[in-house]
């Protein structure tokens, strides 16, 4: 068919026509609100290049998560702040630590969010890295234990699902040996399996207090070039066990996403991450672009990517604009 019988606009004439075609209907029900959690109580500081992120403490994310919950958003995700660091990331193994401490607090509240933990190294350590160092070098094998035993920390205090976002090889298989071996079969693992290194990633280092101290982290995270990689490594963390897959960065990337998608028929997931957030709020405060209309047009184009879950700081934002 073709013009003139064929005429497109006549679908997009009227708000009722327009919404009846639409192929991706923007839902708050796959959003996942990121969290960083640090010691203490009644502490609550705004993360200076994320506006309307904070670093808080238990107590007060505990405040936060209610009315994440009174929006509709169905879980959060938690990035600990530790109060000490060591070259190990000890500080991710203690039962009482910051992320076990943020998991009971919601679950005393009696939230019925769904509680992810962020399984990495990078903010338990004092030298920044995803994994542990010899001879200058993050190591691979010698990091899997410790990544396993903290994601048994956080299953024992609570954790409906655990992420790994440490790049590192064979983690999803530790960690689900090491949570099978605990009687934990039934808990999932998100594997942030394409993770990319990534410019974007640059303020949350400053909510996470995680920057690497040396080098980069070019020797663990993917390469931007690559995208048969990211099939590789989302069959491979499939292989081991995964049950959600995570493509990270979104918009970069979003021909990932698709790829994904169409590949494998698992729930895939997709990290807004805080790059992506900052440069949206910097440019609104400048009025500049217009937040609202851009937010929802960004989520929008990560879900129309193929992405069901969405990881995004703008996820309150966003909800409350859905509702109204
Ligand atoms: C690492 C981790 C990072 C993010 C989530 N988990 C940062 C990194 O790899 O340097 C980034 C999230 C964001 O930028 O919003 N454990």
């Amino acid at each position: 068919m073709s013009f003139p019988i064929d005429r497109p606009r006549r679908l997009r004439r009227t708000e009722a026509l327009r919404g009846v075609v639409r192929e991706t209907r923007l839902s708050t029900a796959g959003f996942i609100y990121p969290m960083f959690v640090c010691p203490g109580s009644g502490a609550r500081k705004e993360v200076s290049s994320m506006p309307g992120v904070y670093q808080q403490s238990a107590d007060k994310l505990v405040e936060e998560c209610r009315e994440v919950e009174q929006l509709g958003i169905p879980g959060i995700i938690l990035f600990g702040l530790p109060a000490t660091k060591d070259a190990q990331g000890t500080s991710s193994l203690v039962a009482d630590g910051v992320v076990p401490k943020a998991i009971e607090g919601v679950r005393k509240a009696k939230l019925k969010l769904l509680v992810i933990t962020d399984v990495c190294l990078c903010e338990y350590t004092d030298h920044g890295h995803c994994g542990v160092i010899e001879h200058d070098e993050v190591v691979n094998d010698a990091t899997l234990g410790i990544l396993a035993q903290q994601a048994l920390t956080h299953a024992r205090a609570g954790a409906d699902v655990v992420a790994p976002s440490d790049m590192m090889d064979g983690r999803v298989a530790a960690i689900r040996g090491k949570l099978d071996e605990h009687k934990f079969e039934n808990i999932p693992i998100m594997s942030y399996a394409a993770k990319y290194c990534s410019g974007f990633y640059g303020p949350f280092r400053e909510a996470a207090q995680s920057a690497p101290q040396f080098g980069d982290r070019r020797s663990y995270q993917m390469d931007p070039g690559n995208g048969r990689e990211a099939l590789k490594e989302v069959a491979q963390d499939l292989g081991e066990g995964a049950d959600i897959v995570l493509v990270k960065p979104a918009l970069p990337y979003l021909d990932i996403i698709r790829m994904v998608r169409d590949r494998f028929d698992v729930p895939v997931a997709a990290y807004n991450v805080s790059g992506e957030y900052s440069m949206v709020k910097a440019a609104a405060q400048k009025n500049w672009i217009e937040e609202k209309r851009v937010v929802l047009e960004i989520l929008t184009g990560i879900q129309r990517a193929g992405a069901g879950i969405v990881l995004t700081y703008h996820a309150k934002d966003a909800a409350r604009w859905l509702k109204a």
